[in-house]
């Protein structure tokens, strides 16, 4: 009989066809929505393989009711729904989809800087509203681009293609990180601790991934050393901002504006988040376009397929699995 795997949401054909291809039969696949935790343990209980989303979490309980389980491949670039040393503590190899939604994630960020910068989502609730009742020169004056200062926090792939983007607007770049950015580097951004960044930025990116020391690095304090009138834009993951605290600096106008595609406790947003017309709330779009999830269902389904027949997989997290010198 062949290997079963299960994967948690629908994803696009070519990952299902990858998994197929190679004779897997695949469980699942179909929702819009995250599979219901009890769903999912029930699911894995006999499955040989685990494609899952960042809304999965893949904790030990889940790891335990699945003892078959020969690898985890996670739909997402970003890991920290999953216990990877849980994982590795069993055995089991973890993937994720790095490199292929970069310019995606770039973009989506470059998407909110302007949305964010230049009003674009109030002036469209204006428009439609009935409110636009003819030019006028005080009417919605946003940010300009040009001749301000980009700060990017967590210059990994993603933040050094947003940093890449920003000679096109005339920006000047800053950027903080615990390892240099040589395509930063190279484009003339200079490399500075965290508070320099939040005292000279016009813009901050937050690019960096969720971890223990990352979550709340900006909370009340942060908020209140940026500039006066400074945009914040978060595309990496919501819980790297006290999102309450976030509210309450755009609430009393120390931020000019925001633009979130990520939250602290996603899908919900923190009180009073929604009501501020100077935030823009997107629903996790950073990866989504048609190029960049096909890239991500291939990726994700051929390291499956490599971990079902043992093998070493690309994109590999936990590479002790497969080092022979581990003990036990
Ligand atoms: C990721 O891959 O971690 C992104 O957040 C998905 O869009």
């Amino acid at each position: 009989m062949g290997q079963r795997v299960v994967v948690t949401m629908a994803i696009p054909q070519c990952g299902v066809d990858v998994l197929e291809g190679a004779g897997v039969l695949v469980e699942g696949a179909e929702g819009r929505a995250p599979m219901p935790r009890d769903e999912l343990v029930a699911r894995v209980g006999g499955c040989d393989g685990l494609l899952c989303m960042l809304a999965d979490r893949i904790d030990a309980a889940l790891l335990d009711a699945a003892p078959g389980l020969k690898g985890v491949a996670n739909f997402a670039v970003g890991i920290d729904n999953i216990d990877v040393a849980a994982a590795t503590a069993r055995g089991i190899p973890v993937t994720n989809t790095p490199g292929v939604l970069t310019e995606a994630t770039a973009e989506l960020a470059w998407a909110l800087i302007l949305a964010a910068a230049r009003r674009v989502v109030e002036g469209d609730r204006l428009v439609r509203g009935g409110g636009f009742t003819g030019w006028a020169p005080t009417l919605l004056q946003g940010l300009q681009l040009g001749g301000a200062t980009l700060g990017i926090v967590g210059a990994g792939r993603i933040g050094t293609a947003t940093g890449l983007r920003a000679k096109a607007f005339g920006m000047r770049v800053l950027y903080f990180d615990r390892s240099a950015s040589e395509g930063l580097d190279a484009d003339g951004a200079r490399r500075v601790g965290l508070d320099e960044l939040l005292r000279a930025s016009d813009v901050v990116s937050v690019h960096l991934p969720l971890t223990d020391e990352t979550r709340h690095l900006l909370g009340a304090s942060a908020f209140a050393a940026m500039k006066p009138g400074a945009i914040l834009v978060n595309t990496g993951r919501g819980a790297i901002l006290d999102e309450a605290a976030l509210v309450a600096a755009l609430r009393e106008g120390r931020l000019a504006a925001a633009g979130l595609d990520v939250y602290e406790h996603e899908p919900a947003l923190s009180p009073g988040l929604a009501e501020l017309d100077n935030v823009v709330v997107l629903p996790h779009l950073g990866s989504a376009t048609m190029a960049t999830r096909d890239r991500m269902a291939t990726m994700a389904a051929e390291s499956l397929v490599a971990m079902l027949a043992g093998r070493r997989p690309e994109n590999l997290v936990n590479p002790e699995v497969f080092d022979e010198t581990r003990p036990g």
